[in-house]
């Protein structure tokens, strides 16, 4: 990566709104659902494959139900993760089209690509070590399972399955030299390769462990560091580390609303008061100040049970103060 570290150095300096066909296939959570992937012609029905991924659609029609389940994780994960930020991921939600926030090559950007790479191929091969996919390796295994002194202990080449499926559906937009400057390409690239790198990593560990939940959630944050752990790009004079996430384009403060830049401003955003992070009122709203109200929750209190077979609660009145920023 060092070759790539020297030249993003040179290299565009101020590039403006770049078409963002690499997470176009995030629009899949639009309409993928309703299909039944089970006719080569439905990889033409959506918006947001480019022609590459087509042909692996058309191939590998069995995989596009994880594909699909990877893309709603995607922006889950991508907004939970971010609803205490004063960017909050919500852009994520107007896929296969996006504000310069996720179409230009800011930190945001290098976030999402490398979440989305991670979770598909994780996705995949979640699906493979379940049997779900007869094109992979995991799945031959029940027949011999009815021997007495055979146990199918899965299989090891799951997660390898996955990272090579995956890549090859994440990475084949910005194989294509159609697709956009190739410094943004490249940035992508390496984004989408780290992404795959945390998440099997959390793979093997889920094998051993068996937690797919508590992995999934520990490599959403592992990547969530490395997004907070960016340099300034001005500062940025040094070759890019293998296991960073890279970026080319400044990001705006998120403060104020800015609709070039894909920024919608924190106003009218709650904050905590008494928090320190990045959900502060202080960091929240940008030093503006924030608007205090009382809401009152409507809430089931004092719940008993009763023989034989009911819950009566009666109803509380809790009021709360909610603060939001100026
Ligand atoms: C495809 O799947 C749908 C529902 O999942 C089913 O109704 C249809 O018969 C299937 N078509 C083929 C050709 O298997
Ligand atoms: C979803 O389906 C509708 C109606 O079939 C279509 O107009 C729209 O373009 C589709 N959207 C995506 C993102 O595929
Ligand atoms: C995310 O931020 C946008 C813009 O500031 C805001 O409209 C939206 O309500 C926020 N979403 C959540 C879940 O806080
Ligand atoms: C605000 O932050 C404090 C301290 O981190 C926390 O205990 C509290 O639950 C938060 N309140 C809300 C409404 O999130």
């Amino acid at each position: 990566m060092t070759a790539y570290g020297n030249f993003l150095l040179f290299f565009v300096m101020s590039l403006s709104v770049i078409s963002c066909k690499g997470i176009s296939w995030l629009g899949l959570t639009v309409n993928g659902s309703s299909v039944g992937w089970n006719q080569t012609h439905h990889c033409k029905l959506l918006d947001g494959l480019v022609p590459d991924q087509h042909q692996l659609c058309k191939r590998n029609l069995e995989l596009m139900h994880s594909i699909v389940h990877a893309a709603k994780l995607t922006k889950s994960a991508c907004q939970s993760s971010f609803s205490d930020m004063r960017w909050n991921c919500s852009t994520i939600e107007s896929a296969p089209h996006f504000t310069p926030d996720l179409a230009k090559g800011t930190r945001e950007a290098a976030f999402v690509f490398s979440l989305a790479a991670a979770v598909v191929s994780h996705a995949i091969a979640r699906a493979c070590a379940s049997g779900e996919l007869p094109s992979c390796s995991c799945a031959p295994a029940p027949s011999e399972q009815a021997a007495p002194d055979f146990r199918w202990g899965g299989c090891g080449d799951n997660v390898r399955y996955g990272l090579q499926m995956g890549s090859a559906f994440s990475d084949a937009p910005m194989r294509n030299r159609r697709s956009g400057p190739q410094a943004f390409r490249l940035m992508q690239l390496h984004n989408n390769a780290v992404g795959r790198q945390v998440s099997s990593t959390a793979s093997f560990e889920t094998m051993v462990k068996s937690s797919v939940q508590i992995n999934f959630v520990s490599f959403i944050s592992d990547l969530k560091s490395k997004y907070l752990s960016l340099v300034p790009r001005e500062m940025e004079v040094r070759p890019v580390g293998e296991t960073e996430l890279v970026y080319l384009v400044s990001s705006p403060d998120y403060c104020s609303q800015n609709a070039k830049q894909g920024s919608f401003g924190t106003a009218d955003r709650q904050c905590n008061k008494t928090a320190t992070g990045s959900e502060s009122c202080g960091l929240m709203c940008c030093g503006r100040g924030y608007n205090a109200y009382t809401e009152v929750l409507v809430e089931r209190c004092q719940c008993k049970y009763h023989w034989c077979c009911y819950v009566s609660c009666k109803t509380c009145h809790r009021t709360v103060e909610r603060y939001v920023c100026k």
